[in-house]
């Protein structure tokens, strides 16, 4: 089987847009590969707001916690914290010492998350060099992401290339594994930026966490396009366009069917359904979350996938301190 790694940064509850574009995936790749999942609590710390302990630690929680609930099995998945394996940090270090600067400066997210800021962390740059070993470290065929999240691949793509050319093969290079409509779900309130954990506005996204009746508000007041027509057209209607996405992905039916049995009737039933569908799917999902994560059990899964991460990265990283001559043997 070949190897699927992915992770997801503990730096708030997790959204419907990373749920859809993809903790879903990680599930539906479980079966047919070896797969690696992490919660990425170094890279949280490159932003000083997620540098409050306490929170931190119950946002790593949660989000281990999710996993579970949306269906990872931990028997035929690892799922780890990356903290608790040293490897990570270690490879990281190496790999800053094989990116350029100039290619951590083009980063979108470096960009727009250092924008106006006047304290902006070193860890904050130099990120794609710790995400480009998280991968690597796995021998990573496959990495599972949404969209945004493609500049950081490629560039993984290009320092495993760049070190196996300089230092003979050492890496595995890794596709991009990217869903069709769900890659990038978009804001409610403005379809032209993505939905995201960071945004000040609550209104803007719903979490995995929130309650029927949050649901059901933030929904009813999701912006729509000019008209009352329902119709998927991204550059022409993004925002029902990008509620047609979600609603086709939730219940799983195509967005053509979806067009059809709407048609005519407005935004009104349309939002309404939405918002019930969006709501029967998260309540099992939130009862399977309170259950495991007020149990010993979460404990005991990290502990053991952390033993089986640490196995395999321990043994990457041992060959490639060896082929830069870092070992004294
Ligand atoms: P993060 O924590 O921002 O997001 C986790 C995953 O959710 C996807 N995602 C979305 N997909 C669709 N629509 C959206 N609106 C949306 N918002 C987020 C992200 O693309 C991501 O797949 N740097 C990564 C974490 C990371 C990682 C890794 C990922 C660290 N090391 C190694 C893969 C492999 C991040 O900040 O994701």
């Amino acid at each position: 089987k070949s190897r699927v790694f992915s992770g997801i940064q503990p730096s708030g509850v997790i959204t419907l847009g990373n749920y859809l574009g993809a903790l879903n995936q990680f599930v539906a790749l479980q079966d047919s590969h070896e797969s690696f999942y992490c919660v990425v609590n170094l890279h949280a710390l490159t932003l000083p707001q997620n540098q409050d302990p306490a929170m931190l630690r119950a946002r790593t929680l949660d989000l281990a916690a999710l996993y579970l609930a949306c269906g990872l099995d931990p028997k035929r998945a690892t799922l780890f914290i990356q903290g608790d394996v040293p490897a990570h940090a270690e490879l990281g270090w190496i790999m800053q010492c094989v990116v350029h600067m100039g290619e951590l400066s083009r980063m979108t997210q470096y960009k727009e998350k250092s924008d106006g800021k006047d304290a902006v962390l070193a860890g904050l740059f130099t990120y794609p060099a710790l995400m480009a070993a998280d991968i690597l470290l796995y021998d990573t065929a496959l990495v599972p992401v949404g969209d945004d999240q493609k500049q950081h691949i490629e560039l993984t793509r290009d320092l495993a290339l760049r070190f196996n050319n300089r230092f003979g093969d050492t890496f595995v290079v890794p596709d991009i594994l990217l869903m069709k409509e769900g890659a990038r779900i978009m804001s409610l309130d403005d379809p032209t930026k993505k939905m995201s954990k960071s945004n000040p506005v609550p209104g803007s996204r719903i979490e995995m966490l929130d309650p029927p009746d949050e649901i059901r508000k933030k929904i009813s007041r999701a912006v729509t396009d000019s008209g009352r027509e329902i119709r998927y057209d991204p550059s022409e209607k993004a925002a029902v366009s990008n509620l047609l996405a979600i609603f086709s992905l939730i219940t799983n039916t195509p967005i053509a069917q979806l067009v059809d049995q709407y048609e005519g009737q407005g935004y009104g039933p349309f939002k309404k359904d939405l918002a019930e569908a969006i709501v029967e799917h998260l309540e099992p999902i939130q009862e399977r979350f309170s259950h495991i994560r007020s149990s010993d059990e979460i404990t005991e899964i990290l502990t053991e996938g952390a033993a089986r991460a640490d196995a395999v990265a321990t043994k990457t990283l041992a060959r490639v301190k060896a082929t830069l001559g870092l070992s004294h043997r």
